[in-house]
C-alpha cells in the first residue's frame, strides 16, 4: 500500500488527480471504476479543469461506476447517474455509450449479472478509484460483506442512511438499497486507488490500513491487493500510528523512482 496523507482536501484531490492523469497517459484506453459521494466532487472539479486546460481527454475511456440506489430511475436527480453527469461526464470528452452505472430499476439478479459481464467485457478495470463510508465501506458494501462478494444489492446500514440523508428533501423518497460492486469484484482491479477526507473518516482510514482484515470493516480488504494507493487528508489520517513511517516510504520511493528514470 502506498499511504500519501496531504494538508488539505484540495491537494489530495490535486494528488488524485495527477495519478488518473499518469494512468491515461500510460494507457488512453483505460477503464476507470468511479465512486460518487462528496469526496471526490473535488477530484471531479479537478480533472474537468485539466480537462479543459488540454491535459487530458476521456476521449477513449470506459468507466463503470461503483454503485446506484435500487428504486431511483436514471433521470432522478439524486440517482447516481445523475451525480456523474452532472460532476463530471458533461463537462469532459467521454462518449456516455462508454460509461455505466448499474440500473436501480432493473431485475436484481440480472442486472448485477448483466454488470459483472460488462466489465468483462470490457476487459476488467484498470483503476477502481474509492471512497469509504464512515463506516468503512467501500462501495456500499456494508459491515458484514463477504470480502468474496459480486455485484448485488445490498441493504444500507442506518449509519448510512444517516449520513446520505443530507442528499434528499424532507419527505422525499430516500432508498434503503443500493445495487453495488462486490468487494471480490473491486479487488479484481488492476489497480486501487482510495480517497478519504475529514475527521469523520479517521476511524474508518485506521482500520483499513492498520486494523486487522475483516468484513466488520470492508476497506481493509485493499490490504490484500498487491497495487493499492490511498490518499487521505490530514484530519482522515489523524488516527493512524505511524504516518511518518508513510511519509518516509513515499520520499525514498520516488527518489528511487527518480534515480531509475535518470539511469
Ligand atoms: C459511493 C461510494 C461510497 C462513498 C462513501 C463515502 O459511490 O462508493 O462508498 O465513497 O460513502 O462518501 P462521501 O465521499 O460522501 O463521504
Amino acid at each position: 500500500m502506498q499511504i500519501i496523507i496531504t494538508k488539505s482536501s484540495q491537494e489530495l484531490a490535486y494528488c488524485a488527480a495527477q495519478h488518473v492523469r499518469k494512468v491515461l497517459e500510460k494507457n488512453a484506453n483505460a477503464v476507470l471504476g468511479l465512486p460518487t459521494g462528496t469526496t471526490p466532487i473535488t477530484l471531479y472539479k479537478q480533472l474537468v479543469h485539466d480537462y479543459q486546460n488540454d491535459k487530458i481527454s476521456f476521449n477513449g475511456v470506459t468507466t463503470f461506476n461503483l454503485d446506484e440506489y435500487v428504486g431511483l430511475p436514471p433521470d432522478h436527480p439524486q440517482s447516481y447517474r445523475s451525480f456523474m453527469n452532472r460532476h463530471l461526464f458533461d463537462h469532459i470528452d467521454i462518449e456516455l455509450s462508454r460509461t455505466h452505472v448499474p440500473s436501480g430499476t432493473g431485475t436484481s439478479t440480472e442486472t448485477a449479472q448483466t454488470y459483472e459481464a460488462q466489465i468483462k467485457a470490457a476487459d476488467g478495470i484498470d483503476l477502481q478509484i474509492l471512497g469509504i463510508g464512515r463506516n468503512g465501506h467501500i462501495g456500499f458494501n456494508e459491515p458484514s460483506s463477504s470480502l468474496g462478494s459480486r455485484t448485488r444489492v445490498k441493504t444500507l446500514t442506518t449509519a448510512t442512511l444517516i449520513d446520505n440523508k443530507r442528499f434528499f428533501h424532507t419527505n422525499e423518497f430516500q432508498p434503503t438499497m443500493a445495487i453495488t460492486m462486490g468487494i471480490a469484484t473491486i479487488l479484481e482491479s488492476r489497480e486501487l486507488l482510495l480517497i478519504a477526507s475529514g475527521s469523520s473518516k479517521a476511524i474508518a482510514v485506521r482500520a483499513m490500513i492498520e486494523g486487522s482484515i475483516s468484513s466488520s470493516c470492508p476497506a481493509s480488504a485493499l490490504q490484500q491487493h498487491a497495487k493499492v494507493t490511498i490518499i487521505v487528508d490530514q484530519e482522515a489520517a489523524a488516527l493512524l500510528s505511524h504516518p511518518e513511517y508513510y511519509q518516509r516510504v513515499r520520499s525514498e520511493t520516488e527518489k528511487l523512482r527518480e534515480q531509475e528514470r535518470v539511469k
